[in-house]
């Protein structure tokens, strides 16, 4: 056990140390000079350009990657996403036709609720893809085709680096597809590769920042609950934060879509409730911070994620971790690495038992 996990004290630190190569492994086959080369996707460029809607299934953190895809494939391709739950997709009759491409986002290829979905798609006609981590698994063979992700094994129960490499594996079919649709400019691509290309040792330096967030969980071992906002694309990343601190700290915490707070949840916002805020969306920092303003007046103490240089937030927050540059699309790769931590180290602190949560098993089988 201790030589399997090389060193680290648990799976889960590990793996998220792995997570600059594997994010590299995951992009570099698939990128060929100023150019995203997909083979395994199948598909012609007259078929892509058919394509009239993505609809994204996925359970737990692949789920959330689907989330964070839509605002991608949207912003970037113009193609409208829909997202949605495998165990809930195959009970709304959903409207699906060949023009339709799903996408099933699965870390081990065998969740039964995802394979429902992926048959039941097929069955309507629709045409499946599989981002998938396990090599050969049941959605790997029975997607039309599927796109690997190259995380290598993940033992943890909480994802780290397979979700991360899923987040690489929809940006790069959400480039291909703005591409083949006439959505960038080669200027563009070119900027949206060298971004990917940086991506690996922004997620470095961030790891190797790890001494700040352990210092900022070890102050709330005992928090009640926790909440986590943004907007956009910030929303996604929040989904995630909050799921990766619940799922291995036992700490209650909700994502929140910042300017939905003052319809409810606001009202459970204490003195020292912790808040989570993350803004790494330009055009929406001052949104953002008006809703940190707005908890902080409550009591809240405010844990901010951000871009370098928006030095702006300060004023709004109590505990700042800045992230590096990236383009608008990218970011919840850099994003997430912080939240990962925290819920770790939280985890860590209060003893519970980081790798193997109660009640939860890395891959459900069963319906
Ligand atoms: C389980 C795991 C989650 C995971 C989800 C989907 O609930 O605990 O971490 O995100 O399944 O798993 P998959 O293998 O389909 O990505």
């Amino acid at each position: 056990d201790a030589a399997e996990k090389g060193g680290y004290e648990h799976f889960m630190l590990k793996e998220m140390y792995e997570q600059p190569k594997a994010v590299t492994d995951t992009f570099s086959p698939r990128i060929k000079g100023n150019d995203i080369v997909i083979e395994e996707l199948g598909m012609t460029d007259e078929e892509i350009r058919a394509i009239r809607k993505i609809m994204i299934v996925a359970c737990g953190s692949a789920y959330h990657a689907g989330v964070t895809s839509k605002y991608v494939f949207e912003g970037m391709a113009r193609i409208p996403v829909e997202v949605d739950v495998a165990s809930e997709y195959r009970y709304r009759d959903p409207i699906i036709d060949e023009g339709t491409l799903v996408v099933i986002i699965s870390q081990s290829g065998e969740t039964a609720d995802s394979l429902a979905a992926l048959r039941e798609s097929k069955a309507r006609g629709a045409r499946v893809l599989g981002i998938v981590n396990v090599v050969g698994s049941s959605i790997a063979r029975e997607a039309d085709n599927v796109m690997y992700t190259w995380a290598g094994p993940e033992i943890a129960v909480a994802t780290t680096k397979a979700y991360s490499c899923q987040l690489i594996a929809m940006y790069l079919l959400a480039m291909k597809f703005a591409k083949v649709r006439g959505q960038v400019t080669e200027n563009e691509m070119k900027r949206y590769i060298e971004d990917m290309k940086r991506l690996p040792d922004q997620i470095e330096l961030l790891l190797n920042n790890q001494n700040r967030i352990q210092k900022f969980a070890n102050r709330y071992l005992a928090a009640r609950d926790v909440f986590f906002i943004g907007r956009g694309i910030d929303y996604a990343i929040s989904m995630e934060g909050s799921l990766k601190l619940k799922e291995i700290s036992y700490i209650h915490s909700e994502a929140y879509a910042a300017g939905e707070l003052k319809h409810g949840t606001i009202s459970l916002i204490e003195e020292g409730t912790l808040v989570a805020a993350v803004l790494t969306q330009e055009d929406l920092y001052k949104k953002m911070i008006s809703n940190m303003v707005e908890v902080r007046t409550r009591g809240a103490f405010v844990l901010a994620v951000t871009n370098e240089g928006n030095d702006e937030v300060e004023r709004a927050a109590d505990y700042v971790i800045y992230i590096p540059e990236t383009n608008q699309y990218f970011t919840n790769s850099l994003a997430i690495i912080p939240l990962q931590l925290f819920g770790y180290y939280i985890s860590v602190g209060r003893g519970c038992d980081v790798d193997k949560p109660r009640n939860l098993a890395k891959s459900v089988t069963v319906e």
